[in-house]
């Protein structure tokens, strides 16, 4: 008789759900929020697991299969389709989560009978008895051959984009923008770096606690370029420099951005505070407000949502009053005195397609229009940025995107108009190989593949006097 999904179930261990059945189940319901809530895998992830009181390896566990399910959903559901003979739309959806649950144990070589077992005992616990055929027999299929097969046999006879689309699990359109902004010999390296979950990076922040000194408290290892960054696997919160907020969770990408905007500050300095003109959750802002201090600067962070700002100050709680002052406010209407700034930094919302790596499903929610929607905010904020700097003080547009047209395309048009002086951005940062962007040498890209880091954009212009 079918069973109803039982939520009790998750922290109770009754006899059918002990163990690696445990695991599943729990993997299961999490990969249902996704898929029929639209929740983001990581909140929904880290939510079951607060729920169900999972911890060590079985929290482990269930974290990397819900994210390769999420990751490799495209590929997952072109093979489960090939499989079944069906298309997936008439499939139950909840069905279709269990067998993207096996499809990445059989990735993951977990052998070919428990994969089977394994997911038809599933579909019985928590769909019911009426679906467990159809997995079965659908789960024979998919382990009937090595994924690099069906890789093989489903790319077979496709267009180069559409066969790097499916063998690395990226949509077809997003395929073809990294193929227009990086060498053709580069591409399937940068396609397999969004596969590959990163290691949690620290920052430590400065004039709160050394680099060495947040080694020393937790391990790790110092990052390649980052003066101030630590590669650390296991949980940050951990961390006591990290509770207390000398330290924090940041990309070195991030890092590297802001130090090279700080040092173009530097190289071109005038007169005024720094803004930091999109601040939360606030890595940037408290990398930046580290920095500031060290010359005397103070440092306004800005914030739209009263949530996200508060997590600003929660960033910047280690910094002493009076440094830095945290605001709430839509920066397009400028709530500050224009051209009162030396440094303008605006980190864009934008549509992250340089931090797929670490939003497993995020590459499956965006589209073409996901990008062209942010466009008119993005160049508004951009003319924001602009008026807030003071003349000869430097703008900084950031980006967890290497997308054309929410980069080159917004600095650009702002510096046709207002007669910005693009520096040569890259030059800030000598001790990064191969930053400079493909397009326009001037603007720094970094790539997970090439420096280990997010994605992220970055240019520099001087407003004219
Ligand atoms: C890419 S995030 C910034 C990340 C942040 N700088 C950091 O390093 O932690 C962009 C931020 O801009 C904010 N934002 C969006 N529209 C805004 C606006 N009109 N004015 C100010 N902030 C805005 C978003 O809420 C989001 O927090």
């Amino acid at each position: 008789m079918a069973r109803k999904p039982d939520r009790r179930s998750f922290g109770g261990g009754s006899r059918d759900i002990q163990g690696g059945n445990r695991v599943r189940l729990v993997a299961f319901r999490a990969l249902r929020r996704v898929s029929a809530e639209a929740g983001y895998a990581n909140l929904v992830v880290a939510d079951v697991l607060r729920e169900t009181g999972l911890t060590g390896k079985d929290a482990a566990a269930v974290t990397d299969m819900v994210s390769a399910a999420c990751r490799w959903q495209g590929t997952l559901d072109r093979i489960i389709a090939a499989a079944a003979g069906r298309e997936l739309s008439t499939l139950q959806p909840a069905v279709v989560d269990v067998l993207r649950l096996g499809a990445v144990l059989w990735a993951e070589s977990t052998p070919a009978h428990a994969v089977v077992s394994e997911m038809v005992t599933l579909a019985r616990n928590a769909i019911g008895e009426r679906v467990s055929g159809l997995v079965n027999a659908v789960m024979r299929r998919v382990v009937g051959k090595p994924i690099p097969e069906w890789l093989a046999e489903l790319s077979a006879g496709m267009d180069m984009l559409d066969a790097l689309s499916v063998r690395h699990a990226h949509p077809r359109w997003i395929v073809a923008v990294f193929a227009e902004l990086l060498p053709a010999n580069e591409l399937e390296a940068a396609l397999n770096a969004d596969n590959i979950p990163p290691v949690p990076t620290l920052v430590a922040r400065p004039g709160l606690i050394a680099r060495d000194a947040l080694l020393a408290a937790g391990g790790g290892a110092p990052t390649a370029y980052s003066p101030y960054g630590v590669t650390r696997p296991g949980n940050p919160a951990e961390l006591s420099p990290v509770r207390i907020g000398w330290a924090g969770v940041q990309d070195e990408g991030s890092q590297l951005v802001t130090l090279a905007a700080v040092r173009a500050a530097t190289a071109y300095p005038v007169s005024g505070p720094w803004l930091d003109m999109c601040a939360g959750p606030g890595g940037k802002a408290a990398l930046l407000s580290g920095l500031a201090a060290e010359q005397g600067r103070t440092l306004l962070a800005n914030e739209l949502q009263p949530h996200r700002a508060r997590l600003v100050a929660q960033a910047l709680r280690g910094y002493p009053g009076g440094t830095h002052l945290v605001v709430t406010a839509d920066a397009r209407t400028a709530p500050w005195r224009e051209s009162s700034f030396a440094l303008t930094v605006a980190d864009a919302p934008c549509s992250g397609l340089g931090a797929l790596r670490r939003r497993p499903d995020s590459r499956w929610r965006r589209e073409p229009k996901s990008i062209s929607e942010l466009s008119e905010l993005q160049r508004d904020l951009m003319e924001s940025a602009v008026r807030a700097t003071a003349p000869g003080g430097v703008v900084a547009w950031i980006t967890c995107s290497p997308h054309p047209d929410e980069t080159a395309a917004i600095v650009n048009h702002a510096a046709a108009i207002h007669g910005l002086t693009l520096l040569d951005a890259p030059s800030f940062l000598p001790e990064v190989p191969d930053a400079a962007a493909a397009s326009d040498s001037r603007f720094v890209q970094l790539w997970p593949h090439r420096h280990g880091t997010d994605a992220m954009f970055l240019a520099l212009a001087v407003k004219p006097h």
